[in-house]
């Protein structure tokens, strides 16, 4: 089986994490959990990086911090993993849904007018129209790695006093090319930012997360609330609700490995996202998409659009003949507005979600692929 994306662990893993071992030090202190945040901000830019157990929590914690309360509202993508729909929930509060743009994102243009039209800003806060509730907080996902355009969304935002929380999880190693926002890295434009370090990112602790922010006090804070808010470390002193959040030297001694081959990662994804452009969108009625030219893309998941009339072939049927000829691929997630335990919350003007989540294949893109696994893949396409 050709697998979707899987971990690339050929660097200096075994050896830090036996040092781990060595010394016993394999819990949540550590050298590779500073060391692992170190190399994170330096890498991203990002003024603070706060280790946590994924990227849920990550996203849950940086959300708590924007002031997200029980009852609030949280304007989120229809289109994306639910896990950034699930936090907002975490924290008693309600998803509000947005439809996308041709890059998976949330559609900037249709959310700018969502809130100029269907919101009213009063006292310094941001009510719902139809609801009545307040809107404290936005949280755009950098789907596959595809940078959001969020210069007009952080705008609005501050005018507002809606909080933004980028989901990054997807897209370490995406920044900006140019504009204001010029060499500046998804995860570090907004209040928080959020990364994961699943066994399908660029680069994996296994499970993992981090919290982006250039403020000092979120900082401080959100490593308070992820090691259990202790104001007495010795008499175990608790001034708040803390969560057990924090990553375990272990699993950074794997992501201080793993940055060091991040660089090489994202040479290999690039190099193979354009291979795989260059051969699939010579194929009838199949087509890989451009990536926003206002930045530079991680590459990280290969989104394949398929034109079925033209192909001969749907999106289900296309998946169980490469599953037949041991190939793995993924649709796009279910969309959130239509899962169970959100089928009732509002939805604003969704269209192109539907079309993409319909005719989008994900094919494999492990940094371990072969020229000849993608040439089988792309030979099977063409059959
Ligand atoms: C967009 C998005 N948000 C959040 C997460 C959650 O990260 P984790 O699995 O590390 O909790 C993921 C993936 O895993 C994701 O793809």
């Amino acid at each position: 089986m050709i697998p979707l994306c899987v971990p690339n662990l050929k660097g200096n893993e075994m050896l830090y994490v036996q040092e781990c071992i060595e010394t016993e030090w394999v819990s949540s202190a550590g050298k590779y959990v500073n060391q692992f945040e170190e190399k994170t901000a330096e890498f991203t830019g990002s003024k603070f990086a706060i280790a946590v157990s994924n990227g849920t929590s990550a996203l849950h914690i940086s959300l708590m911090l924007s002031g997200v309360r029980a009852g609030d509202e949280v304007i989120v993508p229809a289109l994306t993993f639910i896990a950034p729909i699930n936090v907002v929930r975490y924290l008693f509060a309600e998803p509000v849904f947005m439809d996308c743009d041709e890059f998976y994102n949330i559609d900037t243009n249709k959310t700018i007018e969502f809130i100029k039209n269907e919101t009213t800003f009063r006292d310094g806060t941001t009510f719902n129209n139809l609801t009545g509730k307040r809107i404290t907080a936005l949280m755009p996902v950098h789907v596959f790695g595809n940078a959001v355009d969020i210069e007009p969304l952080i705008d609005i935002c501050k005018e507002r006093n809606i909080k933004v929380v980028e989901d990054a999880t997807e897209s370490l190693g995406t920044f900006y090319n140019s504009g204001n926002l010029k060499n500046r890295h998804t995860g570090t434009i907004a209040d928080f930012g959020a990364l994961s370090y699943n066994g399908n990112k660029v680069i994996t602790t296994g499970g993992g997360g981090m919290i982006l922010t250039n403020n000092e006090e979120y900082a401080k804070k959100a490593k308070y609330l992820t090691t259990q808010a202790k104001d007495d470390e010795v008499r175990y002193v608790h001034g708040e609700v803390g969560y057990n959040y924090r990553l375990t030297n272990i699993q950074a001694a794997l992501g201080v490995a793993q940055m060091e081959q991040l660089e090489g990662f994202l040479k290999i994804k690039k190099h193979n996202y354009n291979y795989y452009k260059e051969q699939i969108n010579q194929i009838e009625g199949l087509f890989i998409p451009e990536t926003p030219k206002y930045a530079d893309n991680n590459n990280w998941m290969i989104a394949m659009q398929i034109d079925s009339k033209l192909y001969g072939k749907d999106r289900e049927e296309l998946m169980a003949y490469l599953g037949e000829n041991k190939i793995q691929t993924r649709p796009v997630w279910h969309l959130n507005q239509l899962q169970k335990p959100f089928a009732h919350n509002q939805t604003y003007k969704i269209e192109k979600a539907f079309e993409l989540a319909e005719n989008t294949l994900n094919i494999p893109c492990s940094t371990n692929l072969t020229k000849e696994e993608m040439d089988c893949v792309i030979n099977t396409l063409k059959k």
